[in-house]
């Protein structure tokens, strides 16, 4: 059921998710540890990442150093809540390009409709990671997806912090070839489509909304 799906089960991303899902915890610790965790997924998301050798010179002598190889990675947030995990993507890599993607849900004919895309080019070159914290029903990931697709992407990675059963199961259908990387698969949604135990609204939480 869950193959695919890479679960990141470090003690500190545990540990910090245990805080974030806490009712109690204010906005800006939340933002804070999102940023913490979402530095520490980057992490595993880019752990295969081609190298190249480059020869350098150290002080003490010249040598073979191993460099990324290729074009620039490229980030996208689907917003809102996608921001709050792209920023401690962006401190582990400050050279990946970004682009952003808006989708809402119509509420009549619950089709994902675009309100924004702007994403960087060369997509076909790239390895694109889609950051969302809650993949939820998963019709908003599925929908980015297909449209960066369309716009060239061919090596996608799907990074949330939360995801719940019918949302991966929906990924997979959609999209078999993306791998999708979270901190945590939870037990279900609810009548709301929130996910449970989940931690709630991840824009709310973030941006202190309501
Ligand atoms: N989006 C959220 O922010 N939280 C959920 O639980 C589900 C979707």
């Amino acid at each position: 059921m869950n193959q695919g799906v890479t679960v990141i089960d470090h003690p500190l991303v545990q540990h910090k998710l245990t805080w974030m899902r806490r009712k109690e915890t204010s906005s800006p610790n939340f933002r804070t540890l999102l940023r913490e965790i979402s530095l520490l997924m980057a992490y595993e998301l880019t752990r295969d990442l081609p190298l190249t050798d480059q020869p350098i010179e150290t002080p003490v002598s010249e040598t073979i150093g191993h460099v990324i190889d290729g074009k620039k990675f490229c980030l996208i947030s689907i917003l809102r809540a996608g921001n709050g995990l792209l920023e401690g993507m962006l401190d582990l890599v400050p050279n990946a390009v970004v682009g952003h993607i808006g989708l809402y849900r119509d509420h009549e004919t619950l089709e994902a409709i675009e309100y924004y895309f702007k994403v960087p080019g060369h997509l076909e070159e790239r390895r694109v990671i889609v950051v969302d914290p809650m993949l939820a029903t998963g019709h908003t990931s599925v929908a980015a997806i297909t449209r960066l697709k369309k716009a060239g992407a061919q090596d996608i990675r799907f990074a949330c912090l939360l995801a719940a059963p019918e949302g991966i199961k929906e990924m997979r259908a959609a999209h078999p070839d993306v791998p999708i990387f979270t901190a945590s698969i939870d037990e279900c949604l609810n009548e709301n489509s929130y996910i449970v135990p989940g931690l709630g609204d991840a824009g709310d939480r973030i941006y202190g909304t309501k």
